[in-house]
């Protein structure tokens, strides 16, 4: 495929029609989750975070941070729930502010499974999952804290309806507080994934087992929130190549292509899948897989994610490897990243140690922005 010549309308920026919602580029925030929703609460703080990331790039789409379809959702201190009639209110403001500037918002809800400790659960209780199996500790993205799992209580068959009932609530919750559509969480290890991959579900019920009976679960979710919202407002992240929170698969593609061609059945809005080189936490990797036979297989929008850069993020767009393309600690720490991609500004770096610190502002609203950058440098 021929490179691209920078004369040329730069593709990572040109418009893009995903479904009903009109893109002005295909930069999108990545889900990003900073631990400031204090007691599961979103606060007003996000109103300036989520907004100065919409700023400059009208018509970009957003996702939030993952969000917890209930109480027993939860695996990480102050991340945002979407359970309760406080939570909804609480998030209408944030998600006026980023439609304010133009933005397309869709809400990431999640539930974490066995990826959990008995002090994040309701009464104490075991975090609930496919399986019994425990996680072993594991070193947190700050490459410092360990954190430590509660061995997980498996699910009957006859529970597992009203888990996909909390996921359906959600995401009539996500519509009700204004959100223009819903991204299940189905990557990284978490409930989704505690069914979907087999070296962690040992069920022999009719959802473990066979591909087919591993995949249940998910498209249970998938289907229910596309009859409550509308398919069209839906949504999924995938990563069938990563093996975060000891969540591997002893087949990746063959489960990939498997959920892309059932989400075709559902005709569900987007698909966005993780790069098989990041097969750690936020570590790129040398890998020979591709998502390209998943790209080629799923009919709606196909978001990439996963160490991208600008001219990475050109190529796959002029490639027709994506139609948008997923920025993480890069967009956290340029809230005004299209626009200098736009210039092909230098990028401001981003800090890891306040990635999850519960500051309002430290880390969170304080990236600087293009202008402020080159005032500070011409006013020295
Ligand atoms: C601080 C931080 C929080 C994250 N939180 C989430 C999250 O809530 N949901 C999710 O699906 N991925 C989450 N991720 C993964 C990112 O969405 C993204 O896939 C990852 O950072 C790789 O993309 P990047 O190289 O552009 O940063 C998080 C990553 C970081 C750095």
């Amino acid at each position: 495929m021929a490179g691209v010549v920078e004369s040329d309308p730069i593709p990572l920026l040109t418009p893009y029609q995903m479904g009903k919602f009109s893109l002005a580029h295909r930069v999108v925030l990545a889900p990003l989750t900073r631990q400031r929703s204090y007691g599961n609460v979103p606060q007003p703080h996000a109103i300036l975070y989520y907004s100065q990331r919409a700023t400059g790039s009208n018509g970009g789409l957003l996702i939030t941070e993952a969000t917890g379809v209930s109480d027993t959702a939860q695996g990480y201190p102050d991340t945002p729930g979407i359970w309760t009639k406080e939570q909804v209110e609480a998030w209408k403001p944030i998600v006026d502010a980023v439609h304010a500037k133009g933005a397309t918002f869709f809400c990431q809800i999640w539930h974490v499974g066995r990826v959990s400790d008995t002090v994040y659960q309701p009464n104490g209780q075991a975090p609930i999952s496919s399986t019994d199996k425990p996680l072993t500790p594991q070193i947190r993205s700050n490459g410092i804290d360990v954190a430590k799992f509660t061995p997980p209580r498996r699910l009957r068959t006859d529970e597992i309806p009203s888990l996909v009932n909390d996921f359906r609530l959600a995401a009539r919750n996500a519509i009700e507080a204004g959100f223009d559509g819903v991204e299940i969480h189905g990557a990284h290890g978490y409930i989704l994934e505690q069914f979907m991959k087999d070296k962690v579900n040992d069920r022999t019920d009719e959802y473990g087992g066979s591909l087919e009976n591993r995949c249940r679960f998910a498209l249970e979710v998938v289907e229910a929130i596309a009859n409550e919202i509308g398919a069209e407002r839906v949504g999924i992240r995938l990563s069938p190549f990563a093996e975060y929170a000891e969540c591997g698969d002893s087949n990746p593609k063959e489960l990939g292509l498997y959920m892309v061609n059932a989400l075709n059945k559902y005709n569900i809005l987007y698909c966005h899948m993780v790069e098989p080189r990041m097969k750690t936490v936020n570590e790129k990797t040398e890998c020979p897989h591709s998502l390209v036979p998943m790209r080629k297989a799923f009919n709606g929008t196909f978001l990439v994610a996963g160490g991208y850069d600008r001219h990475d993020g050109i190529n796959a767009i002029a490639e027709n490897r994506a139609d948008l393309v997923v920025y993480g600690r890069l967009f956290l720490a340029n809230p005004d990243l299209p626009k200098r991609f736009a210039l092909d500004a230098p990028l401001n770096k981003y800090n890891r140690e306040t990635f999850y610190i519960s500051d309002p502002v430290l880390g969170y609203t304080d990236y600087p922005f293009l202008e402020d950058v080159t005032n500070v440098v011409a006013s020295n």
